[in-house]
C-alpha cells in the first residue's frame, strides 16, 4: 500500500502547470455515448478516475482509445451492453454519469447505485426523479437502478437541491429527448458549463448555460467533434494553498483564474499577495504566516466543498482562529481528526469546526479518507516539522496527476514509498 512521505519544512517556490479538469473530464467522456461519430477530447488528466471510466464504456463495447497525449476518443458504434456493474460503480461514483446518456441514446440502462461515501449518503433521488419525470420507467432493485424508456420527452425539472452530476444526467438525456426540457436550480459549476459547450459542440441546443436554468431542446441525433477539457480549479486551488501555507510564492500555469473567485478572496484574507493573468494565477506570502479566515461552502460560485479540506489545514497554522462550515456534505470533517494528530487544535461544534491556529505542526503517519482531505494532509506535512507519512493514497491518485513530481517541481521533500 503506497503512501507519500513529506519532510515539512520546505517554503514552496515555482511554477506549476495545471492539468485538465477531472470532474468535467468524467462527464465529456460519458457524454460521447449520446453521439453518432466518434468525439475526441483533449486535456484529459491521466487518473485512476479517468481509467475508471474508459474501463466502463470499454466493457460496454464502446470504442475508447487513448492517444499519447491523453487524446481520448470515443466511439459508441460496436456497443453491445448498457450496464454499470458494481464493481465498477463502487470504485467511482461519478460512474452513474452513463444514466442519463445510455437512456437518451439506447433507451435502456441498468447501472449500479453508487452507496455512498466517506463524506456522505451521496444520494441520486434526484437524477431518477428526474428522469422518471421525462418518461423513463425506472425500477430500483437488487442495488441496480433499472432503467427504460422509448423516448425521453422534455419536462419542466425543478431540482431541490443543487446537484453537479444530478444536472449533468439530467442535461444529457435532455439533448436528446422529444421537445424542451428545463432544468430549474441547475448547478453553475464550471464543469457544468464545460459539459454544455461540448453538447453543443456536439449539436445540442442549449441555452442559460452558466445560469441556475438550463432550457434544453432536443434534437434527433448529435454527432463526433473535438473538444479540450476545461483546467482543474480544484488542482489549482490546492496548490496556491501549498504555497501559501510554506509562506512561499506559487504560480499555477494553464488554468483559469476567473474560476477561482471565492478562492482567491480567501487567500487574499489570509495575507497572500495574489496577481493573475489571462491563463495563470500566482499566490506570494512573502515568508509571512497566514491568517486565519472563515469558510462557509455552498455551490459554485461561491466557495467550493472541494477546497474547504485546503483551507482547513491553512487555518491550522494561521494566525488566529478560523471556522469552517460544511454545508454541502454531511461529513466531510474527517480530515480534522487526522490534522489533530500532526497537533492541530480543531473543535467541532455541530456543523462549524473551529480551529485556533498553532504555531507549527508536527510530523506524524496520518490516513486519507477522500479525496481532498488526502489533499489536505499533503499539505499539513508541508509544514509539519519531521516527517509526515500519508496513508491510503490511493484516493488522491484519483483526483492529483503527479501530485509528487508537481509539489518537488515547488521544491517540497515529497517521495512516493
Ligand atoms: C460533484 O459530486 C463532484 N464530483 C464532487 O467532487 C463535488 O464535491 C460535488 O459535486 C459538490 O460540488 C463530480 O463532479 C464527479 P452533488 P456530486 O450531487 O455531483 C445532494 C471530488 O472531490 N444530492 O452536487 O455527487 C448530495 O447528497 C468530488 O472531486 C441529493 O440529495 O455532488 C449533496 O449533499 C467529491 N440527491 C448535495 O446534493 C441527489 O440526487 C450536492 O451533491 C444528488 C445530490
Amino acid at each position: 500500500m503506497d503512501k507519500l512521505q513529506i519532510q515539512g519544512g520546505t517554503r514552496l517556490d515555482g511554477d506549476v502547470r495545471i492539468s485538465g479538469a477531472k470532474n468535467a473530464a468524467l462527464p465529456i467522456i460519458a457524454a460521447g455515448l449520446l453521439q453518432e461519430g466518434p468525439v475526441t477530447i483533449g486535456n484529459v488528466p491521466h487518473l485512476k478516475d479517468v481509467t475508471t471510466m474508459i474501463s466502463l464504456l470499454a466493457r460496454m463495447g464502446v470504442s475508447v482509445t487513448v492517444g499519447e497525449k491523453m487524446q481520448v476518443e470515443v466511439d459508441p458504434g460496436p456497443i453491445h451492453d448498457f450496464v454499470a456493474p458494481y464493481e465498477l460503480v463502487k470504485t467511482m461514483r461519478a460512474s452513474i454519469l452513463v444514466l442519463g446518456p445510455l437512456l437518451a441514446r439506447f433507451g435502456r440502462a441498468t447501472v449500479s447505485l453508487p452507496g455512498g461515501c466517506a463524506i456522505g449518503a451521496r444520494p441520486v433521488n434526484l437524477h431518477v426523479e428526474g428522469l422518471r419525470a421525462m418518461g423513463a420507467e425506472i425500477e430500483i432493485e437488487g442495488g441496480y437502478i433499472r432503467a427504460k424508456a422509448s423516448r425521453l420527452r422534455g419536462a419542466r425539472l425543478v431540482l431541490d437541491t443543487v446537484t453537479v452530476t444530478g444536472t449533468e444526467n439530467l442535461m444529457m438525456a435532455a439533448t436528446l429527448a422529444e421537445g424542451r426540457t428545463v432544468i430549474e436550480n441547475a448547478a453553475r459549476e464550471p464543469e457544468v458549463v464545460d459539459l454544455a459547450h461540448f453538447l453543443v459542440k456536439m449539436g445540442a441546443q442549449i441555452t442559460g448555460v452558466g445560469s441556475d436554468t438550463l432550457v434544453i431542446d432536443g434534437v434527433d441525433r448529435l454527432h463526433g467533434c473535438s473538444y479540450d477539457v476545461l483546467p482543474d480549479r480544484i488542482e489549482t486551488g490546492t496548490y496556491l494553498v501549498a504555497g501559501a501555507i510554506t509562506g512561499g510564492r506559487v504560480r499555477a500555469r494553464n488554468t483559469r483564474p476567473d474560476h477561482l473567485d471565492a478562492v482567491l478572496a480567501k487567500l487574499r484574507e489570509a495575507g497572500a499577495v495574489v496577481t493573475t493573468g489571462a491563463d495563470w494565477v500566482e499566490v506570494d506570502m512573502q515568508g509571512r504566516r497566514p491568517r486565519a479566515v472563515d469558510i462557509r461552502t455552498a455551490p459554485y460560485p461561491a466557495f467550493p466543498t472541494d477546497m474547504q479540506a485546503q483551507f482547513a489545514a491553512l487555518n491550522c497554522v494561521a494566525e488566529g482562529v478560523g471556522t469552517v462550515i460544511e454545508t454541502i456534505f454531511e461529513n466531510r470533517y474527517m480530515h480534522m481528526l487526522e490534522l489533530e494528530r500532526l497537533g492541530a487544535d480543531i473543535r467541532i461544534e455541530g456543523h462549524t469546526a473551529v480551529i485556533h491556529g498553532v504555531p507549527h505542526l508536527s510530523g506524524a503517519p496520518v490516513m486519507a479518507t477522500d479525496l481532498r482531505a488526502s489533499a489536505s494532509l499533503v499539505i499539513a506535512g508541508l509544514v509539519a516539522q519531521g516527517t509526515t507519512d500519508v496513508e491510503r493514497i490511493y484516493h488522491i491518485d484519483r483526483g492529483y496527476e503527479c501530485i509528487e513530481e508537481k509539489l518537488s517541481g515547488l521544491g517540497a521533500q515529497i517521495r512516493r514509498v
